[in-house]
C-alpha cells in the first residue's frame, strides 16, 4: 500500500514551505480515534498541515492494521469536513530497519529512524540503509544525531548528549535523510528537568535552563537551510496538570519547555516540533475531573467526548499562538 493511495503526503512540501515561511509544523502522537479526531479537526479549523506520528508502542497498542485504516478515515474524514490540508503519517523513533520497512509497506508517507542511541558509524549505516529503500518509496525519512536526556522508547539516557554541529554534515552526506532530529536540552516526558535544575518566577511555577539556541545556529550555518526537528518539545502545561492533581493525580514538579523558547526555535531551522506528552495530559485532566464531579457516569463517551473537545482547543491554540503553522493552508 504506497501512502498515496491513502491520500497522506510525505514531508517535503510541507518542510519546505514552513522553512521559507518560518514556522514548524506540528506532529502529534496518536494511539486511539478520540485523538486522531482530535488533531485532524484541530489542525483542520487552523488551516495547518500536520504530521500525524505513531511510536511502535502505539503500533502494538492499535493494531498495525486497524492504524493504517485510521489514517485513511482520517484524511477522508478531513476531506468530508472541508479542510484543504496536508497529511503525513510518520513511524515515530523506528528503531530497526525491518520496522521502517513494514510501515512504508503499510502505507506511512515518513519514517524516523533513531540511531541516535547507536555508535556514530552504525547510526550512519542503518540510518542509510533505511533512506535507500524510503526513498526508493517516495517516503521521507528523519534521522537523529544526538541523545535526548530522559526515556526514548527503550533507549535511557541519563543525561543529553547535545548533537555536535561538527557532525551534521557528515551524516547528511553519508545518509541522505531529508531532516534531522537534534538535541539541545529538550527531552520527552513531563519531567524534563529536575526542580534543582530550574529557578522559581513569581507565581511559584519552575522555569527551566533555556534550550542550546547557540547549538542550534551553529548547526544552521552548518546546513543551511536544511529541515531541523525538535522532539521532546510538550510545554506540560500547568493548566492541565494542576487539574490532574486537584482530581487524585500525582503529577508533582512536572516541568516542560517554555512555550517562548518553542516560538523562537519555530521561526528558525526548525520545521517539526513532536507533541505527544501535552496531548497525553489534558486527556487526562479532563477524564479525571469528569469522573470526580460525575461518579454516577459510565458511559465512555461522557468522559472522552470533552478530553477530545479540550485536545482539539489546545491543539488549535498550539498551532496559533506557538507553531505558527495555523492559517498557513
Ligand atoms: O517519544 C515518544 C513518544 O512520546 C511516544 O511514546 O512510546 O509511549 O508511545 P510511547
Ligand atoms: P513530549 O514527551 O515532550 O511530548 O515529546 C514527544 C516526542 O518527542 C515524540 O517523539
Ligand atoms: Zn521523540
Amino acid at each position: 500500500m504506497h501512502f498515496s493511495d491513502l491520500g497522506l503526503v510525505n514531508a517535503k512540501q510541507m518542510f519546505k514551505k514552513a522553512m521559507a515561511e518560518g514556522y514548524a509544523i506540528p506532529a502529534y502522537n496518536f494511539n486511539n480515534m478520540e485523538q486522531l479526531q482530535a488533531i485532524i479537526k484541530g489542525c483542520g479549523e487552523s488551516g495547518s498541515a500536520v504530521i500525524l506520528q505513531v511510536s511502535s508502542g502505539a503500533r502494538k497498542y492499535a493494531n498495525q492494521i486497524m492504524l493504517q485504516h485510521m489514517a485513511r478515515g482520517a484524511v477522508a474524514m478531513a476531506k468530508d469536513m472541508g479542510y484543504n490540508i496536508p497529511i503525513a503519517l510518520n513511524l515515530d523513533h523506528g528503531d530497526s530497519y525491518e520496522l521502517c520497512v513494514s510501515c512504508i509497506e503499510s502505507g506511512f508517507s515518513n519514517v524516523m529512524i533513531d540511531g541516535s542511541h547507536l555508535p556514530y558509524e552504525e547510526n550512519v549505516a542503518l540510518t542509510k540503509k533505511v533512506v535507500a529503500f524510503a526513498h526508493d518509496h517516495d517516503v521521507t525519512v528523519e534521522g537523529e544525531l544526538g541523545v535526548l536526556a530522559g526515556i526514548e522508547d527503550d533507549v535511557v539516557a541519563a543525561k543529553s548528549i547535545y548533537t555536535q554541529p561538527e557532525e551534521v554534515q557528515d551524516f547528511l552526506d553519508k545518509t541522505g535523510v531529508d531532516s534531522l532530529a537534534i538535541s539541545i536540552g529538550t527531552s520527552h516526558g513531563a519531567f524534563k528537568f529536575k526542580p534543582e535544575q530550574c529557578t522559581v518566577n513569581e507565581e511559584g511555577v519552575l522555569v527551566p535552563p533555556p534550550l542550546r539556541f547557540d547549538i542550534l545556529e551553529e548547526i544552521e550555518e552548518k546546513i543551511p537551510g536544511f529541515p531541523i526537528v525538535l522532539h521532546g518539545s510538550s510545554s506540560v502545561l500547568p493548566k492541565y496538570v494542576n487539574i490532574i492533581n486537584e482530581f487524585g493525580g500525582a503529577l508533582k514538579a512536572a516541568v516542560g519547555i517554555p512555550e517562548s523558547q518553542l516560538r523562537k526555535a519555530a521561526g528558525s531551522a526548525v520545521c517539526k516540533i513532536n507533541i505527544d506528552s501535552d496531548g497525553r495530559l489534558v486527556v487526562t485532566a479532563m477524564i479525571r475531573k469528569y469522573m470526580a464531579e460525575n461518579p454516577e457516569v459510565f458511559d465512555p463517551r461522557k468522559y472522552l467526548g470533552p478530553a477530545r473537545e479540550e485536545l482539539m482547543k489546545m491543539i488549535m491554540e498550539k498551532n496559533e499562538k506557538v507553531l505558527g503553522s495555523a492559517g498557513r493552508y
